[in-house]
């Protein structure tokens, strides 16, 4: 029998439940994975705390893993090829990660790039994605310089690390008192600076009179989204992952995975983003590892808002 974490109800994380359930055999285009890690995002906890168009309960949780395969069905080819039983592969996006045994379609499953642990690879391609969307729909290219909230953080890290890749100069925000955070960006390659009371004078000053071109906002409070409204002349390249109202409010962007066109690109951006973690110029800084069974308590950790890098679930 495998184990499971599910969601019976929209409500707080913990409400889940730990179940034994039956896997089923994978069915044409499907493959079964035996889950060695899965990846924990913010959105796994507030995607099922309330109920949502679109969300049936009990809905299983987690989004991404890394894995080996376990079982092959027929006519099942994968987003990076031909998949064979004992395959190292990732995941994403699928439904029900916490686990440790899924069978999910083989179009959503990849090659993992071999210099990864499983709990770095489980936790690459949400925020990898992600990121790769946010330089994509604000325009960035080589010799700017962006303003980044929240750059310590997932989506953060891979932000720096996709933008350094590009050429593009990062001024990323971290807590005043965060030394790690400002370790941890500087060795991306951003340039940190704290938010708090005078962060567009910080921010001027870290640009040293270069033009802020466009900003990128992981964080979703008022004084990022100001500071950038502040900063950056057109509202096409200032883009929110966390505040939809103020993005409508105030007419710039906000995307999201579950929007059709952010689902479209970031499809297609797993590629990009697995190639790059290959070539070692992507990192997955993981900062703690928890067993599957201790999945609430780990998820906890991620949603105090300062985790110190990605955590990972081992079944
Ligand atoms: N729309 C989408 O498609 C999408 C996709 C992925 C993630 N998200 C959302 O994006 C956010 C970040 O996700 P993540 O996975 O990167 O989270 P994470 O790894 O938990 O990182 C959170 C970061 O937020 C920073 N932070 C905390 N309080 C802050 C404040 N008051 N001002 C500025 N920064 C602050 C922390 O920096 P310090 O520790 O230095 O304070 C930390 O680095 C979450 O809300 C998540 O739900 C949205």
């Amino acid at each position: 029998m495998a184990k499971r974490w599910t969601a019976p109800a929209p409500g707080p994380i913990e409400t889940w439940s730990f179940d034994e359930i039956e896997v089923p055999a994978p069915g044409p285009g499907e493959v079964t994975i035996r889950v060695r890690a899965a990846g924990i995002n913010p959105a796994d906890a507030k995607h099922v705390a309330t109920a949502r168009p679109g969300a049936s309960f009990p809905l299983p949780i987690g989004y991404e893993l890394s894995g080996e395969i376990t079982a092959v069905g027929r006519d099942a080819l994968g987003g990076s090829g031909e998949l064979a039983v004992g395959d190292e592969v990732v995941a994403f996006r699928v439904q029900g990660a916490y686990t440790t045994d899924i069978t999910v379609p083989a179009r959503d499953v990849f090659a993992k790039p071999a210099n990864l642990p499983h709990p770095e690879a489980a936790n690459l391609l949400l925020a990898g994605t992600t990121a790769a969307e946010m330089i994509q729909v604000t325009r960035v290219v080589e010799g700017e310089t962006v303003l980044l909230h929240a750059a310590s953080g997932a989506v953060g890290v891979s932000l720096l690390q996709q933008a350094r890749d590009l050429g593009v100069r990062v001024i990323g925000t971290v807590g005043a008192d965060a030394e790690d955070s400002a370790e941890r960006v500087r060795r991306y390659g951003g340039i940190p600076v704290a938010y708090g009371d005078g962060l567009r004078d910080r921010v001027e000053a870290a640009a040293d009179g270069a033009p802020i071109a466009a900003a990128w906002d992981a964080a979703g409070t008022d004084e990022a989204i100001d500071v950038s409204l502040e900063l950056v002349s057109d509202r096409d390249r200032v883009v929110t992952i966390v505040s939809p109202d103020r993005a409508k409010a105030d007419g710039f962007l906000w995307i999201a995975g579950a929007r059709p066109e952010s689902t479209r690109f970031r499809d297609i951006a797993r590629a990009r983003v697995l190639e790059l973690a290959a070539s070692g110029a992507l990192e997955v800084p993981v900062a703690r590892t928890y067993p599957l069974a201790e999945a609430v308590e780990a998820v906890r950790l991620v949603m105090t808002g300062h985790p110190g890098g990605k955590v990972a679930l081992l079944p």
